[in-house]
């Protein structure tokens, strides 16, 4: 009886889209939470925190949304617990400025109304995720930076935290490293800043939304914001093709406008994963440096692709929490 009834509904769903089309019946798409936890010349020493980061971000993401909660709410969920695993570069265990300051870039997308918040440079706060979900929900405006992204955050009871609880003993070693290494190139990714992290989902009516977050650059200049808060850079969603989280060299990603040149690919017919790679190769025979991406098609298709030596990524779908961090790894664990 219940067979019968399920088929009875298949039926209807495909009579209903032939009949009105696709936008008028939404498509049944399996729910994915995908995130990254960074890309870059990661020491091995990092391998084991970055995978248990990413695949404890993956999980809480996907709760938030088997438990009836939003897209937005699944991403944030997810961002927020890499944002306080200091295994990553973005919020407690973010990078320093010149200065020996955390200053923050985070972005939110959401691919029905191609909504978008975002703050750079921001200080003194724990989930700079948050803040730029709320930039998107209370303002006019997408993009916060600095003193004036800090006092909304307070305005809207976001408390501050004292800066040295953001810095790690790490975060320390790689200024000093920076600083000793009389490099004026803070892009230079081997002397520390790789782990942005990133989370990409897609619900079942195939609705997406992405979220990044970031410390920046070790030893970047104060006032320095990067690709992380610009939409088409550290991130972008389109419910018409697809969602991106970006991460690598800020400078770089910018000039290509990495996570939107994703999109542009696969709407020329790449899959998710080919065009994930195609761009991020194409940044860097254009401008340099290497990067990642993770990509939701809004059918679901996954796209994981680095020309880094390694990046941290894991995603939920159904029972099956899959993640890596080298190149061809694709570790599965069974949730019951
Ligand atoms: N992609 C992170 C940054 O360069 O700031």
């Amino acid at each position: 009886m219940e067979l019968a009834k399920v088929l009875f509904l298949m039926i209807v769903i495909c009579i209903s889209r032939v009949v009105v089309g696709d936008e008028m019946c939404p498509r049944m798409v399996e729910p994915v939470v995908l995130v990254h936890g960074g890309a870059g010349d990661i020491p091995d020493s990092q391998d084991q925190p970055k995978l248990e980061g990413v695949r404890r971000a993956a999980k809480a993401g996907y709760a938030v949304l088997a438990q009836g909660g939003s897209l937005l709410d699944a991403v944030q969920a997810a961002v927020e617990v890499m944002e306080d695993d200091e295994a990553f570069n973005a919020g407690h265990g973010s990078v320093l400025n010149a200065d020996g300051e955390v200053e923050m870039d985070a972005i939110v997308m959401e691919g029905t109304g191609l909504n978008a918040g975002a703050v750079g440079a921001i200080k003194n706060v724990s989930h700079p995720v948050y803040v730029a979900r709320l930039v998107m929900e209370n303002t006019s405006h997408v993009l916060l930076v600095g003193d004036g992204a800090k006092r909304f955050a307070n305005d809207m009871g976001v408390p501050d935290v004292p800066m040295e609880s953001l810095i790690t003993q790490k975060a320390k070693h790689a200024l000093e490293k920076f600083k000793k290494s009389k490099s004026n190139d803070p892009t230079r990714t081997e002397l520390g800043g790789v782990g942005t992290v990133g989370a990409v989902a897609v619900d079942s009516e195939g609705h997406v939304v992405c979220a990044t977050s970031t410390g920046g650059t070790s030893g970047k200049m104060v006032g320095r914001v990067g690709d992380t808060p610009i939409p088409g850079s550290g991130g972008y969603s389109d419910d018409q093709i697809g969602t991106v989280s970006t991460t690598g060299v800020g400078e770089s990603i910018m000039k290509v406008n990495l996570a939107h040149l994703v999109l542009n690919i696969m709407k020329q017919g790449k899959t998710a994963q080919e065009a994930t790679i195609e761009a991020v190769n194409e940044m860097t025979n254009r401008v340099g440096k290497t990067a990642g991406a993770i990509t939701l098609s809004n059918a679901g298709d996954i796209g994981i692709g680095f020309n880094s030596k390694k990046m941290a990524w894991a995603y939920q779908k159904g029972n099956e929490v899959h993640y890596g961090i080298r190149e061809g790894d694709d570790f599965i664990e069974q949730i019951n």
